[in-house]
């Protein structure tokens, strides 16, 4: 059978395309398999096709990876294309500290915008974005691709059937050694070490984990971080040295409440400076009455109760179970694509349906304010409620 023919094509301006994200994410595993499957399938069993137009500051490399890709419109005047009245979404995957003025431009030309995280450097400033998408009514996406991981995905099904009984505590680990620079090129950019130009973990990471433990557990009530810059040297794409102003590390406790009202401890450890041993780069453990559940990007085990071994502390005897042959793996039972180009497809149906996106500008200012309270949390040592935010 074959599938019908898009009945309209949405135009979207796309931001950054030549960075890590928006090149090898957005473009490359998002917005160009949906393309050349001729679009986006809707409820209604109609597809709506996409045009991407690339917009980046190096003319020629702009042509030359819309040459590569096939892709017939790009620019480098990205004030053009979000006046352009054909253009329908704007797409930023720029650098942070540019961002919130990109993203006002296009709302405010009635553009629906699509967006990396975090959505702004500051809280008010992401706060302001959220009101800006409310008066202008256009739809808004931010990226929220952790909660679309095979692993995580399967962990949210363990919660949603009651597998944990009294959920109790998360802890998470994430990160993997970011090299230095200095006789090894670095594998991130280094603006991320730098906070003058948006960088740091904390403000990397946390509006990542704001929206995992919402989507996992509840919401964050409670944030006690520090922070740590481990190396405080950094090589950067030129070879030359440069200080690292910004954290690399940050160790932080979330205190969550449940839709039912009860308390979970989360625990995370982020770091650009720690060595992998674990069987994914995130892991995050939950803990409950009635069984336990480890999550990676891919992958998740759990143990049941009845099947909780009981070990005795006892340091004069080698260990004599394998602790971690005792679970056993949960299958998806379902074909779970890219998160990145699920969770487009979601959006360009929100769109064309005119209704708001779930992980919306104002998730996003939730998540940017815990970065902040985080940030706010080491500098001072103690331990910060997170106020609820009101548009
Ligand atoms: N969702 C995720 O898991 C995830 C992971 C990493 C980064 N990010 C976010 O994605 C964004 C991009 O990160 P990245 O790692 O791809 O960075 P990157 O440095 O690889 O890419 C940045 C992009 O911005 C452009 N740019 C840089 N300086 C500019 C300037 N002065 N003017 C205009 N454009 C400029 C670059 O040309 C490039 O296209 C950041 O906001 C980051 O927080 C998200």
């Amino acid at each position: 059978m074959t599938s019908p023919a898009p009945t309209r094509t949405l135009r979207i301006a796309m931001n950054g395309i030549t960075g890590r994200m928006g090149y090898r994410q957005h473009l490359v595993r998002s917005i160009l398999p949906i393309r050349d499957a001729g679009g986006v399938t809707l409820e209604d069993g109609t597809k709506v096709q996409v045009e991407p137009i690339l917009i980046g500051r190096n003319e020629s490399k702009i042509r030359e990876l819309a040459a590569l890709h096939g892709v017939e419109h790009w620019t480098t005047d990205l004030d053009g294309a979000i006046a352009d009245p054909s253009v329908d979404i704007v797409f930023d995957a720029s650098m942070t500290s540019l961002r919130a003025k990109t993203l006002t431009k296009a709302m405010e030309a009635g553009k629906h915008v699509y967006t990396e995280k975090p959505t702004a450097e500051t809280l008010a400033e992401a706060v302001e974005l959220a009101r800006l998408r409310e008066e202008t009514g256009v739809t808004a996406g931010v990226v929220h691709d952790k909660l679309y991981l095979p692993g995580l995905v399967k962990l949210r099904r363990l919660v949603d059937e009651g597998f944990f009984g009294r959920i109790l505590s998360l802890r998470g680990e994430f990160g993997y050694w970011v090299f230095e620079g200095e006789h090894q090129a670095a594998q991130r950019p280094s603006w991320n070490y730098r906070a003058q130009d948006g960088g740091g973990m904390t403000t990397d990471m946390f509006c990542h984990w704001n929206y995992v433990l919402e989507g996992i557990l509840g919401k964050v009530t409670t944030v006690s971080a520090q922070t740590a810059t481990h190396i405080p040297t950094r090589w950067d794409e030129n070879g030359d040295a440069y200080d690292a102003t910004a954290d690399d590390a940050a160790y932080g406790i979330f205190g969550i409440e449940t839709p039912d009202g009860d308390p979970v401890v989360a625990q995370i450890n982020s770091s650009w400076a720690v060595r992998v041993y674990r069987d994914e780069l995130v892991e995050f453990q939950v803990d409950g009455t009635h069984g336990s559940a480890v999550a990676g990007l891919n992958k998740c085990v759990a143990q049941q109760r009845a099947h909780t071994p009981k070990p005795v502390w006892n340091p004069d005897l080698p260990v004599t179970e394998s602790f971690r042959e005792q679970w056993m793996e949960v299958p998806a039972n379902a074909d779970l694509d890219n998160g990145f180009k699920l969770q487009w497809e979601e959006f360009l149906r929100d769109v064309v349906a005119g209704r708001e996106h779930r992980f919306d500008l104002l998730s996003a200012a939730r998540g940017v304010q815990l970065a902040e309270l985080g940030l706010q949390s080491s500098a001072e040592g103690r331990r910060l409620d997170v106020p609820e935010i009101s548009l």
